[in-house]
């Protein structure tokens, strides 16, 4: 165990305490005691960590960042009311991570941001917990692993599953052959996403810092070239991953863990589109502001297992199809989960709290399921953040780097095939020479049916067919495309560099 500060110490005392009283501590530390937390970017899913941080009486919330001021003061004044003392609040992360009482950093600005603050936060000595996906390239999940090393800070990656007693009881029971050999694992994210408006020239609102928001990015002008400020950054790449970057790491995660695969994959193909917007808006002329892609379709060749994801943004009532149907019990709204296929059966992850197991036949044979899966997963990080034993997190900076990874290598092969406007002929062609344990043609089949149900022409607007790239899990490579080893990382604005 390293040196424990003093807060640490008395947080661990407060730890032992917890596991041994009954009923559970009831006391809140006096603040100097607990551990200190500065939460960055408050807008979504800031709100969450602010939740869970201040139910636990071991931590405090004493600063929080964000380069929005209206919604820094809401929070700040959310934030006085739960713990009768208002958090110091800054513009700049790295004012914040100079403030006395600091122990820990979470993160949960837009993607773009995730890296750099989480290696500044561990080089000024901080424990981190940094939202999924950790990076928005790979070299950034590669600097946080080498940076948590370094530094020997605690790591944890938002991907919450990763405590979820029902993910890891369905996880053990695969591994212990509870469906057979399991060598393929199909991601789902069948999640409605509406148009987020016509590309254009909109105003930055005044009320933020638009320099510090670009922060890695390069400053675009600076203009806004979608409506809405806040969240719509997931559908544009310069900031954003798409929902295979997005809702995906969560899934390629589960898929990840429950085959046992702790590398990266040795080859990928990908192919979708941005589609059906001219459709949803009576528009034919209709662009979009987004240029990730809504409808895409990712295989992943891991050697001898292998992963497929597919990420639907249009309606999926009528086209999800009735295999799919059944594994999640119902044939109505998203479907974001994953499905192992077994030698003797299936187990679908339906919910972060919930897993089904399915026998050949399709019969509902075993459910997992979990609590407060959120929960469960900051307490992870803070014993460890105590204990300072890195082993014990459940989603540390390797975990986060190769599961965000998954989706950055399936986009670039997307991104590169984008101006490749294929045929069904060239898509089914390309697929059918790819390594995969899926019925590769089947699933473009069903891909196509669902676009046709939502109205799309793929004569007008074919799919995009990107390139078949082979990866080198040692070098972080790809050894047969120059161009995408390009998209590896990024350009960085002077003084904003990973
Ligand atoms: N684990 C989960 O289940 C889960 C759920 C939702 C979102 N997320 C992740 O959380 C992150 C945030 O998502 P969101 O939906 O809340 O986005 P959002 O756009 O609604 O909020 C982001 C906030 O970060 C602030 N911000 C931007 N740059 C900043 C900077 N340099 N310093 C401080 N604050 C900054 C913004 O002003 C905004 O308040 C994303 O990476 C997303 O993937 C995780």
């Amino acid at each position: 165990m390293s040196k424990l500060n003093r807060r640490q110490f008395s947080a661990l005392a407060a730890s032992a305490y917890m596991a041994s009283a009954t009923p559970r501590i009831t006391q809140a530390q006096s603040p100097n005691e607990q551990l200190g937390v500065c939460i960055a970017g408050l807008n979504g899913r800031g709100g969450e960590h602010i939740r869970g941080f201040n139910a636990d009486p071991r931590t405090v919330i004493r600063a929080i960042v964000d380069i929005d001021e209206e919604v820094a003061g809401k929070r700040a004044e959310q934030i006085a009311k739960l713990q009768n003392f208002k958090p110091e609040v800054f513009t700049d992360v790295r004012n914040a991570l100079d403030t006395d009482g600091v122990d820990i950093l979470t993160c949960a600005t837009p993607n773009h941001w995730h890296a750099l603050m989480g290696v500044w936060a561990m080089e000024a000595g901080k424990d981190v917990y940094i939202e999924k996906p950790v990076s928005h390239n790979i070299h950034e999940g590669r600097a946080l692993v080498t940076a948590a090393e370094r530094y020997g800070r605690m790591f944890q990656t938002g991907t919450q599953s990763r405590s979820s007693s029902a993910c890891r009881d369905a996880v053990q029971f695969l591994a212990d052959g509870g469906i057979g050999e399991v060598n393929f694992a199909r991601g789902l994210c069948y999640k409605r996403r509406k148009s987020i408006g016509a590309l254009g020239d909109y105003p930055i609102p005044a009320n933020v810092n638009f320099d510090l928001w670009s922060g890695p990015a390069s400053m675009t002008d600076p203009k806004l070239t979608r409506g809405r400020f806040h969240y719509d950054w997931h559908w544009q790449r310069h900031y954003g991953n798409g929902d295979l970057g997005n809702q995906g790491p969560h899934q390629t995660d589960i898929a990840r863990w429950g085959l046992g695969l702790n590398r990266h994959p040795n080859a990928i193909i990908s192919y979708g589109g941005r589609l059906g917007y001219d459709i949803e808006r009576k528009d034919p002329n209709y662009v979009d502001a987004g240029d990730t892609a809504n409808t895409e379709v990712s295989i992943y060749d891991y050697g001898d297992k292998s992963i497929v994801f597919e990420t639907r943004g249009l309606d999926v009532s009528e086209s999800m199809g009735k295999e799919v149907a059944t594994f999640f019990g119902d044939g109505k709204g998203n479907k974001i989960g994953v499905i192992f296929y077994g030698e003797n059966g299936y187990l679908a992850q339906t919910r972060y709290d919930y897993c089904r197991v399915f026998d050949k036949e399709m019969n509902l044979t075993k459910e997992f399921k979990a609590g407060n899966v959120g929960d469960a997963h900051f307490a992870n990080f803070i014993d460890a953040c105590v204990s300072r034993d890195y082993g014990s997190l459940n989603a540390d900076a390797m975990t986060g780097h190769l599961s965000a990874g998954v989706s950055h290598l399936g986009n670039i092969s997307y991104y590169l095939g984008e101006q490749n406007k294929a045929s069904l002929e060239q898509v089914v062609d390309a697929v059918g020479k790819v390594k995969s344990l899926d019925d590769n043609a089947a699933t473009l089949e069903r891909t196509v049916e669902h676009l046709k149900a939502n109205g799309v022409d793929l004569e007008k607007t074919p799919l995009a067919l990107g390139p078949y790239l082979e990866f080198d899990n040692e070098s972080e490579k790809f050894t047969n495309n120059d161009d995408a080893n390009e998209m590896l990382t990024r350009e960085y604005r002077e003084g904003f560099e990973v």
